[in-house]
């Protein structure tokens, strides 16, 4: 029996009160997501149940109970609370899928603090914006990572400690860093949780827009209520069930879905720090037993590929349930899924800004591949005309997804860019950014993104972030930065450069401004072919066109090009 029973029972008379009961929560209570993580599971006579199953290169492994995770996280804790640090401060954490950025994530909001995840894989200009915007106090990290940290620091004033988590003593410690370990730290048994409220702040993720830097988007420690019943309906966690989320807690998945929701619910789940492969991948499964899995298309894509002997060459019946998110879900990866696993992949559609899934499959639901599925109940979803926001009431016509903004994880607001916020609601509707239709049943099919952001692999990458950071290139005198079609990743980034003077096009100096991008800003970003041009297309007024380049790339028309510069059009 699945935990939501009746998608159609349950979207009549709907309330979040229903969450709120079985977290014991009433209006004016204080609220606490590491409290409700940890403590809270330990009251509730699981202290003693697996909360984590790590493994990491050449197969070493560690495991935390509840209790574990409780007493660790008091540990973090106070040894924060040592520093000073209080609560509402930003407190960054860069490391790699290792247990102490998933204890340490509750830690720092057991003080009150706002835990600020960034991918371990970002340079140090990506780094240093989204810290800038955030003025952090302090950054947990690795000692691999640290390097990063210190080609910004004079540049960093604000922030004041760098705790390094695996420092073995034997370097220099340089200004402003301090070692600290998890597991050998005295455990603090008893630690006094700082009193936040449901609006209290608890996470900054960053994400990428088509202008501008990265947005840091606010959540509250009240999004648990939507974390929480999203898990238990759509992932359907069940107490035996062994569960792995494939996100990187630098991204939104991997915090909401990655710790957040499996360990409100006491679930016990586990973390595979070793990058993408498909036998390492089954393996894992095959080892932990894993039975409900959360990934993304493009690491199911990467399945498809290596192909299907490999996965008969694992026992994986221990699998009951799967589901995905972070991009187009293609109908034959839902059917491949089916004929390799017997299960299909439940697609799931949210984003960082919703900090919970909006539209989605339910186990019970009938799955059409392809599709989206339909809103999480509680959720009112809506199609909205591109220039009236007016809502579209016809079936199977495209238009803007807008959502009702009353659901518990919805951002409280842009870090420090109130601006932008505002500029994302029309109507009084929430607007994602997103086109879809809504068929006859009530079932979404997703379109396209509105704006000219890259989803590569699952990641959104700015197009404005890599521009600018090839200007930065000696070399390079004008950037365009556009999606290019993709057989795995669906998009990866394509840039259009102009050379200085001086500078010659060849595939070497492609390979050092690749190189550039990866060190500066990170893999994700950096370009996987660069073609020279004599001269981008422009607007009259100077405005680089993307879209032509991208209508190229993609092998589209062209459309309007009545604004470009005369001899624009030839170049392309
Ligand atoms: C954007 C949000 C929240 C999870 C991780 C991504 C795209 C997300 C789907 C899906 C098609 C999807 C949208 C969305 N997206 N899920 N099931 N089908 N597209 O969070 O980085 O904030 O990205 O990812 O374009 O707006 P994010």
């Amino acid at each position: 029996m699945s935990n939501i029973g009746s998608y159609d029972e349950r979207i009549k008379n709907f309330d979040w009160s229903l969450a709120e009961k079985e977290l014991d929560y009433k209006d004016g209570d204080t609220f606490n997501i590491g409290w409700y993580c940890s403590d809270r599971i330990c009251e509730q006579g699981k202290a003693n149940k697996l909360a984590l199953i790590w493994e990491g290169l050449g197969g070493v492994e560690k495991r935390y109970t509840f209790n574990d995770v409780r007493v660790r996280s008091n540990t973090i804790g106070h040894f924060l609370k040592g520093l000073g640090i209080k609560n509402e401060d930003r407190v960054c954490l860069f490391m790699d899928k290792i247990p102490e950025l998933y204890i340490g994530f509750l830690g720092v909001l057991k003080i009150g603090a706002v835990a600020q995840p960034l991918f371990s894989a970002f340079g140090d200009e990506s780094l240093h914006v989204r810290l800038d915007n955030a003025q952090t106090t302090a950054i947990i990290t690795q000692r691999k990572h640290v390097g990063k940290v210190r080609k910004i620091l004079d540049q960093m004033p604000y922030l004041k400690h760098i705790i390094i988590v695996d420092h073995d003593g034997k370097k220099e410690l340089k200004e402003r860093e301090m070692v600290f370990s998890m597991d050998e730290a005295a455990p603090v048994e008893k630690f006094e949780i700082f009193p936040t409220k449901a609006e209290s702040p608890s996470v900054l993720h960053y994400t990428s827009g088509t202008t501008g830097q990265p947005k840091g988007v606010k959540h509250v420690h009240y999004s648990l209520i939507s974390q929480y019943l999203t898990t238990k309906w759509v992932l359907d966690l069940q107490d035996n069930d062994i569960y792995w989320c494939t996100a990187d807690p630098g991204w939104v998945t991997g915090t909401s879905y990655g710790i957040i929701g499996p360990w409100s619910l006491g679930i016990t789940q586990c973390v595979l720090d070793t990058g993408f492969g498909a036998e390492p991948w089954y393996k894992f499964i095959e080892k932990n037993k894993i039975s409900m899995w959360y990934s993304a298309p493009t690491a199911i894509r990467s399945l498809m590929k290596a192909g299907d002997e490999v996965v008969t060459q694992h026992d994986l019946s221990s699998l009951r349930h799967l589901a995905s998110v972070g991009e187009p879900l293609n109908a034959e990866a839902v059917i491949w899924s089916e004929k390799v696993f017997g299960l299909p992949f439940y697609d799931t559609y949210w984003q960082t800004e919703t900090g919970s899934m909006m539209i989605s499959n339910y186990p019970g639901m009938k799955v059409k591949p392809g599709s989206m599925g339909k809103t999480f109940p509680g959720i009112t979803g809506v199609i909205l005309d591109p220039d009236t926001f007016e809502e579209i009431n016809e079936p199977n016509k495209p238009g803007l997804i807008g959502f009702k903004p009353d659901w518990p994880a919805m951002m409280r607001m842009y870090w420090r860019n109130e601006e932008t916020y505002q500029k994302k609601f029309k109507n009084g509707w929430y607007m994602s950014g997103d086109r879809s239709t809504i068929d006859m049943d009530g079932y979404y099919w997703f379109v396209g993104r509105d704006d000219d952001v890259i989803n590569t692999g699952g990641h959104l990458v700015s197009p404005f972030e890599v521009e600018s950071a090839l200007l930065e290139h000696e070399a390079v005198a004008e950037s365009a930065v556009v999606a290019k079609p993709d057989d795995v990743n669906m998009e990866v980034v394509k840039a259009f450069v102009t050379l200085n003077k001086g500078y010659e096009a060849s595939d070497e100096l492609e390979l050092k401004i690749m190189n550039f991008i990866r060190k500066k800003l990170s893999p994700l970003a950096m370009p996987q072919e660069i073609e020279y041009l004599d001269t981008l297309p422009k607007t009259r007024s100077g405005k680089i066109m993307r879209r032509l380049l991208h209508a190229k790339e993609w092998g589209e028309e062209i459309g309007d090009t009545s604004t470009l510069e005369d001899d624009a059009p030839r170049m392309i």
